[in-house]
C-alpha cells in the first residue's frame, strides 16, 4: 500500500494528476474539497459550516478536518487500497497528526509530490476554470485570498516535507501528459 501526498497551491494540476493516477496505479482519492464541497451539495450540517470558510477561501480548523480524514481512513471502502491525499495536509499540524494517524493505521507517506506553478498561472486556469464550470470559489476575489491562505499557511509544508526527504518538486507548467509521467516516475520508484 502506497500513500501520496500530491500538493501545491490552488489550481497546481492536483485534482487533474489525481485522475491520472487513478487511471494508472488504482489509488484510492482523498480530495478533501471535494469532501466538502460534496456536503454543501447535500446541505448537510458539516457543508454549511464548511460553506462559511470555503466561500471566503479561507482553510476550514485543522480539528474538523482531522475529524473528517480519521473517518475516512476507516471507511471500508479504503481497506488495503493505496491513497491519494490531494489538497491534504494544509498545515504543518495537519501533517503531523497524519504521520500519527497513519502510523496508528500501519501506513505512512511515501512521497510528496510538489506541482511547482507560478501565482499569475494559477490565477489564469481557476478563472478559466471559475467560467467553465462555476466552481463557487472561483471568482477573483476569492482566488486572491486562497493564494495569501496558500503561502501563509501551507507552503512551510514544503520545508516540512523537504526536511524529511519525501518532498519531490515537480513542474507543474508543464503539460498534463509531461507532468504525468514524470509523477508516475517518482511513484515507481518509491
Ligand atoms: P481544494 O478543493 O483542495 O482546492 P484548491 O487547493 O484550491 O485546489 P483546486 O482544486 O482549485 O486546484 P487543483 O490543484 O486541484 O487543480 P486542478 O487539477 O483542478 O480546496 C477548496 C477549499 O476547501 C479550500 O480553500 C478550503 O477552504 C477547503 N479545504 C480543502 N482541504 C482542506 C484542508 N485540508 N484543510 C482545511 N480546509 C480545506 O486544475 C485547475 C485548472 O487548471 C483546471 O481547469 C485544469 O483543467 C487546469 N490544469 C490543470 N493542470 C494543467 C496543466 N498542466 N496545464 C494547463 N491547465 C491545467
Ligand atoms: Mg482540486
Amino acid at each position: 500500500m502506497k500513500n501520496i501526498v500530491i500538493f501545491g497551491a490552488p489550481g497546481c494540476g492536483k485534482g487533474t494528476q489525481s485522475e491520472r493516477l487513478i487511471d494508472k496505479f488504482g489509488f484510492y482519492h482523498i480530495s478533501t474539497g471535494e469532501v466538502l464541497r460534496d456536503h454543501i451539495a447535500r446541505g448537510t450540517e458539516l457543508g454549511k459550516i464548511a460553506d462559511t470558510y470555503i466561500s471566503k477561501g479561507q482553510l476550514i480548523p485543522d480539528e474538523l478536518m482531522l475529524d473528517i480524514l480519521s473517518n475516512l481512513l476507516d471507511s471500508e471502502a479504503v481497506a488495503g487500497k493505496s491513497i491519494i491525499f490531494d489538497g491534504f495536509p494544509r498545515t504543518v499540524r495537519q501533517a503531523e497528526e497524519l504521520e500519527r494517524i497513519l502510523r496508528e493505521r500501519d501506513r505512512q507517506v511515501d512521497t510528496v509530490i510538489g506541482l511547482e506553478v507560478a501565482d499569475e498561472m494559477l490565477v489564469e486556469r481557476l478563472i478559466n476554470r471559475g467560467k467553465e464550470t462555476g466552481r463557487a470559489d472561483d471568482n477573483l476575489d476569492t482566488i486572491k485570498h486562497r493564494l495569501e491562505v496558500y503561502h501563509n499557511q501551507t507552503q512551510p509544508l514544503q520545508e516540512f516535507y523537504t526536511n524529511n526527504g519525501l518532498y519531490k518538486a515537480i513542474d507543474g507548467s508543464k503539460t498534463v501528459d509531461a507532468i504525468a509521467d514524470q509523477i508516475a516516475l517518482e511513484i515507481e520508484r518509491i
